[in-house]
């Protein structure tokens, strides 16, 4: 961890390929964790893990709450449902309610754009010693699903070593929902340090022309991209030429809670159009795993059949991967900060 200088983790448009290479490295050591006798490491002792999800979560708030109980820290989960939010309480005074009871790590999960930054902004801004680590803010931004999504492709590809290295070249094939998809936008900043090419697929209305420039200029406020060379992103809109070749497959869920009217025809058209079944899947290369960061929609973004196949036999592998995507709207972290 020589030369870490993350001391928050808000986007992965800020990663290195060294950074990547840390990830890897130390994701391979901790992984088995739970399988030695003591099932945990002294590794974050002492330190106290906040988990503040504004919006709901399955898979990335119980993957923070288990990581950190395996690396044997405290830990707080705090949930809309049963917080003071319904009696008045503003999101900025929920935060430094926690930040008082001396947090180490805050993980938070907002639907706007920028919370995560804006926070880091104020920690730092007022020297409290505190890092924030972002578990999704609206479209823009899921760090921990592209870091877990390189982790299961670098796994599969060589689970000898795994390492950066065994992406370079690879085609990995993102269909679906990414207009709304942070877990999209993060994937592609991640895969494409690493070397891999990126193929995007899906409907104009979800996947505009723009995302053919996603990764050649860093976002706005970053001034350099820290990665000398990255693989190439192209979009196709025919799942059939998408799949063709493709090393692995992302398919990401139809987000019908950020749609707006009109921007799909109907679900089952979009599924003869987008959806992977065992029937797409023979386009790919022989044995290409599938990821879907969940949760899923079955029959919109992939077959049930899909799903059940893989829980019941491992021909074909789907890994839970988590993940997801974003579009602009107006960051409420200005108000919940100022
Ligand atoms: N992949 C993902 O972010 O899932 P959750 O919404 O369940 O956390």
């Amino acid at each position: 961890m020589n030369n870490w200088n993350h001391n928050h983790i808000l986007d992965l448009s800020t990663f290195s390929l060294d950074d990547y290479k840390t990830v890897l490295e130390l994701t391979t050591r901790f992984k088995d964790v739970h399988k030695s006798s003591s099932r945990k490491l002294p590794a974050l002792q002492g330190k106290l893990i906040t988990n503040l999800f504004f919006e709901p979560s399955t898979r990335t708030r119980s993957s923070f709450e288990l990581a950190a109980k395996r690396l044997s820290a405290d830990v707080q989960n705090f949930s809309v449902s049963s917080s003071s939010l319904s009696k008045g309480e503003t999101p900025l005074d929920t935060i430094l309610t926690y930040i008082s009871m001396g947090a180490d790590i805050l993980v938070i999960r907002h639907e706007s754009t920028n919370v995560p930054a804006d926070l880091a902004n104020y920690v730092d801004t007022n020297n409290i010693n505190i890092s924030i680590l972002n578990a999704g803010d609206g479209y823009h931004s899921h760090p921990s699903q592209g870091l877990l999504d390189l982790f299961t492709l670098a796994s599969f590809f060589n689970p000898k070593e795994v390492s950066t290295n065994s992406l370079l070249k690879k085609k990995i094939t993102i269909v679906g929902d990414i207009l709304h998809s942070r877990v999209a936008r993060s994937n592609l900043w991640a895969l494409t340090a690493c070397g891999a090419d990126v193929t995007l697929c899906g409907p104009p209305s979800l996947l505009p022309d723009e995302f053919n420039d996603f990764v050649l200029n860093p976002p706005p406020g970053q001034k350099i991209d820290p990665v000398n060379k990255r693989g190439i992103v192209c979009i196709e809109r025919s799942l059939k030429d998408a799949l063709r070749n493709a090393d692995a497959v992302m398919t990401l869920r139809i987000q019908k809670e950020r749609m707006q009217q009109n921007m799909l025809t109907d679900l089952d058209t979009y599924h003869e159009q987008y959806g992977i079944t065992h029937q797409s899947l023979k386009w790919c290369k022989k044995k290409a795993p599938v990821l879907h960061p969940g949760p899923v929609n079955r029959e919109i973004e992939i077959s049930s059949k899909l799903v059940e196949a893989n829980s019941i036999k491992s021909k074909l592998i789907i890994f839970p991967s988590p993940i997801l995507s974003q579009a602009k709207r107006p960051s409420l972290g200005s108000r919940l900060i100022t």
